[in-house]
């Protein structure tokens, strides 16, 4: 402990245990207890797995809000910033299917929570950005990834309310509020923070399809960077994920639009696309790349628009 380490300190004496930790533990909890029983093979294997997660959570103690994460790139994310030791609200307008995230997620720690909000409604994202402070004490990192891809309709006879600026509320004037409030409780805290907004290989494509979302996801990216530009002073960094087709309900609804139905029909169309072969892109590597994002591992990276797409965009 004096030279720095992690401890880790074992034994089947629970309350001994706790006591040598509050002694040295020091102010940044560099001590930890795990009850465990050297005769019981399962308990020491479950040890060494605790300790290897520990050293590799990149997230430790930090907090997050991800918009849209009762599904899809949100709730994989939601997971993979829990395994690392993130705190996380599940924000969004799917109740029960953010309540049952939770519930696979959250852990006797209760890492995560559930709180509705729709982001198209200001008072709705500022409740949440101070929802996420009063139960964890902070917030680090917010990742609006809420969309939708909506309208399939041409330029040529697109429903301007219903089509259009629907889908502007949700997945353009949704992030800035996101961003807005949740820079403004970084900089009233000092905090350096992280955000991060999910716009997609749409963002730097135009080509047939969903004008309307190809419209948002472009206007996206720039919010990102004007963003970046402004919040950088502040220490906070704004950055973009962009993936291409996912498998997430979304995607599916999308393609059955359009006739297609089964899911490998799906991911064989999407890799068709990607010049990188043998791999299929999955939610879990978008949360991969918002992982390393939200972490100090990209602590010189704002502005950025990480595409996720195997090299389609390269073609
Ligand atoms: N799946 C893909 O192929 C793909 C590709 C590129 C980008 N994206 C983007 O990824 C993001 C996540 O999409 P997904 O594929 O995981 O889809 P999804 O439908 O599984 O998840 C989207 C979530 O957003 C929530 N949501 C919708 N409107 C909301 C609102 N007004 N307020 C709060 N929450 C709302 C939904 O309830 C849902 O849980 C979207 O921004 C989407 O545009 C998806």
């Amino acid at each position: 402990m004096d030279y720095g380490a992690f401890v880790i300190v074992t034994g089947i004496q629970e309350e001994l245990g706790l006591k040598v930790v509050a002694s040295i533990g020091g102010p940044d909890d560099k001590a930890i207890f795990k009850k465990y029983d050297v005769t019981v093979e399962k308990q020491v294997e479950e040890i060494v797995a605790f300790a290897i997660a520990k050293n590799s959570a990149q997230l430790e103690g930090k907090v997050a809000i991800i918009t849209g994460a009762a599904s899809g790139i949100g709730e994989a994310t939601a997971k993979v910033f829990v395994e690392n030791g993130a705190f996380v609200v599940v924000a969004d307008i799917q109740e029960e299917l953010g309540l049952k995230v939770v519930a696979s997620i959250g852990g006797p720690d209760h890492k995560a929570i559930f709180k509705k909000c729709d982001v198209t409604v200001e008072k709705q994202v500022e409740e949440v950005v101070a929802f996420a402070i009063e139960k964890y004490g902070t917030l680090d990192i917010m990742y609006s990834n809420a969309g939708i891809m909506g309208s399939m309709e041409s330029i040529l006879d697109i429903d301007m309310e219903k089509g259009f600026d629907r889908i502007m509320a949700i997945n353009l004037r949704g992030s800035a509020i996101c961003i807005k409030h949740a820079a403004r409780a970084m900089v009233k805290r000092q905090v350096k923070g992280s955000i991060i907004c999910t716009a997609s290989t749409s963002s730097v494509q135009g080509g047939q399809g969903p004008l309307a979302y190809r419209t948002s996801k472009h206007g996206l990216v720039g919010l990102v960077r004007a963003a970046a530009s402004e919040l950088g002073k502040h220490g906070i960094r704004v950055n973009c994920v962009s993936p291409h087709m996912v498998i997430t309900p979304l995607a599916i609804s999308t393609m059955s639009a359009m006739g297609i139905e089964d899911q490998s029909a799906i991911e064989a169309i999407a890799s068709s696309e990607s010049n990188l072969k043998g791999v299929i892109l999955k939610a879990k590597h978008v949360a991969e790349a918002a992982l390393f994002l939200a972490s100090d591992e990209s602590s010189f990276v704002s502005g950025h628009n990480l595409v996720i797409d195997g090299g389609v965009t390269v073609r």
